[in-house]
């Protein structure tokens, strides 16, 4: 790295805000998991949408590479610099404006925090409809730039379905910029969807208009147990198709509930272990439980049904924990390899019992943790005590899941983990397509190059 282009970078953001101590920028090269780890010669903290504007002219000049970084949370090495990149951390870009109520809406910078985000729409008597466990450190432009979707997404879609409006800064550094809030807005591309999961390959986002949805005074939290998975699939598609006020159908196996259990301390919530848990969650503005419990009873009609139910916020904290502490007690035994699928309703339950079967035949030292978003067909399929760059499991897992016409990624998006994967779901003319709309953006590759995109041949 040529050390005038550092002393321009620092003339732009300030020389506090160029970190180049070998001991401070290791832990913005590898990625939450660590399994993916990477070295930059600096990171580059900008404060404003003009600053990364001008940290970009320079980039774009000197054909520098980029990585944009927010609260490092994502799970597929797409935020951490793999080949000697230049770390851009969004973190500084934390303002956020007064909620807009008569439009229900909120402009908030980058590197604002998803919880923080929830505060304000609380505050104002609103939600935002995003929700994930890494919500104190996942960010608003991480969370657009993987398309996030979390918890909540049977009920209000994924982060791409809360974006009215971004600014972002293309690569030579004009900034595009679009926050009117209008949501009748028919005035060509539509920016926002095509920046939202686009990995910080295209423009990098700097402040974002989100919508925000109702909030609600009531919460009832039930945890089911099945004696196979099959029922508490079924379960998770019969509650969605009885209760409106469905916000949340969980699944997690009894492997990982002993796991999280070990880990956390936490006592397990059945005297008798089950197969698989289901858990549900609904809020209204009236009390739901009588709802929730007319849906239970249906499914007690044709499958063994154990419940637990939580109304009170501590006890409905301490049944999510069994759930929301999967990703901590996992990577508490070793660096997992993540595979974030999604499936076709009618080939989940097979699937489960194959995905778990081929892991251990082609790794039989290997543990395989399979927990999500049931209602969604997202599952997180999570292996452990594989080496870090031993990529079979994840070559056998996506072909399975691409033989059943499922998707290799459900909301982590592609990173590095599985941009050599991408053809299982996408043809050749749509890569064509990927890659054209990136040369047309950056035409010298300087936006996060070693992601999304398979590495050309
Ligand atoms: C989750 O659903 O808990 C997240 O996607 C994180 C993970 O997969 O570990
Ligand atoms: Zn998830």
């Amino acid at each position: 790295m040529v050390d005038g282009l550092l002393g321009d970078l620092a003339e732009v953001v300030g020389p506090a805000n160029v970190l180049t101590e070998a001991d401070v920028v290791a832990g913005y090269a590898v990625d939450w998991t660590g399994r993916f780890r990477g070295s930059t010669p600096a990171v580059v903290r900008p404060g404003s949408t003009e600053e990364v504007a001008a940290v970009l002219r320079i980039c774009n000049r000197a054909e520098v590479a980029v990585v944009p970084q927010g609260g490092n949370t994502g799970l597929v090495g797409g935020g951490v610099p793999l080949a000697g990149e230049v770390v851009l951390s969004l973190a500084r870009l934390a303002d956020l404006d007064d909620v807009d109520l008569a439009d229900r809406q909120v402009t908030a910078g980058a590197g604002v925090s998803i919880g923080r985000l929830q505060v304000a729409a609380t505050e104002a008597g609103l939600a935002y409809g995003v929700d994930l466990a890494s919500r104190d450190t996942a960010t608003v432009g991480g969370t657009i730039a993987t398309n996030a979707a979390g918890l909540r997404a049977l009920r209000y879609g994924d982060t791409r379905a809360q974006l009215v409006g971004v600014e972002a800064v293309l690569a030579d550094g004009s900034v595009v910029s679009h926050l009117g809030g209008l949501v009748r807005d028919n005035t060509g591309y539509h920016l926002p969807s095509l920046l939202c999961g686009s990995e910080g390959t295209l423009a990098i986002v700097t402040r974002a208009r989100l919508r925000l949805v109702p909030a609600f005074a009531e919460r009832v939290v039930a945890l089911l147990a099945f004696d196979a998975v099959g029922p508490a699939l079924a379960a998770a598609a019969a509650v969605r198709s009885v209760l409106p006020s469905l916000d949340a159908a969980e699944l997690f196996l009894h492997s990982g509930l002993e796991l999280v259990t070990e880990v956390t301390g936490l006592p397990a919530p059945f005297p008798e272990p089950h197969v698989a848990y289901l858990l549900v969650e609904a809020a209204d503005q009236l009390d739901p439980t009588d709802a929730l419990a007319s849906a239970i009873e249906l499914l007690a009609e044709v499958a063994d049904v154990a419940v637990a139910v939580a109304a009170d916020p501590a006890r409905r904290q301490r049944l999510w924990a069994y759930r929301e502490r999967h990703t901590e007690a996992i990577s508490s035994i070793g660096t997992p390899h993540k595979l974030d699928v999604a499936l076709p309703a009618s080939t989940l339950a097979a699937f489960v019992a194959e995905a778990v079967d081929r892991v251990h035949s082609l790794a039989p030292g290997a543990r395989t943790w399979i927990f999500g978003h049931a209602a969604d067909g997202n599952l997180h399929v999570n292996v452990t005590g594989l080496a870090p760059d031993d990529d079979r499991v994840d070559d056998t897992i996506l072909r399975l899941v691409a033989f059943h016409g499922g998707s290799i990624s459900a909301e982590h998006g592609i990173g590095t983990a599985k941009r050599s994967w991408l053809s299982l779901n996408r043809s050749d003319a749509e890569i064509r397509a990927f890659r054209a709309i990136k040369a047309a953006l950056d035409p010298h590759g300087i936006l996060n190059p070693n992601v999304l995109l398979p590495a050309a041949s």
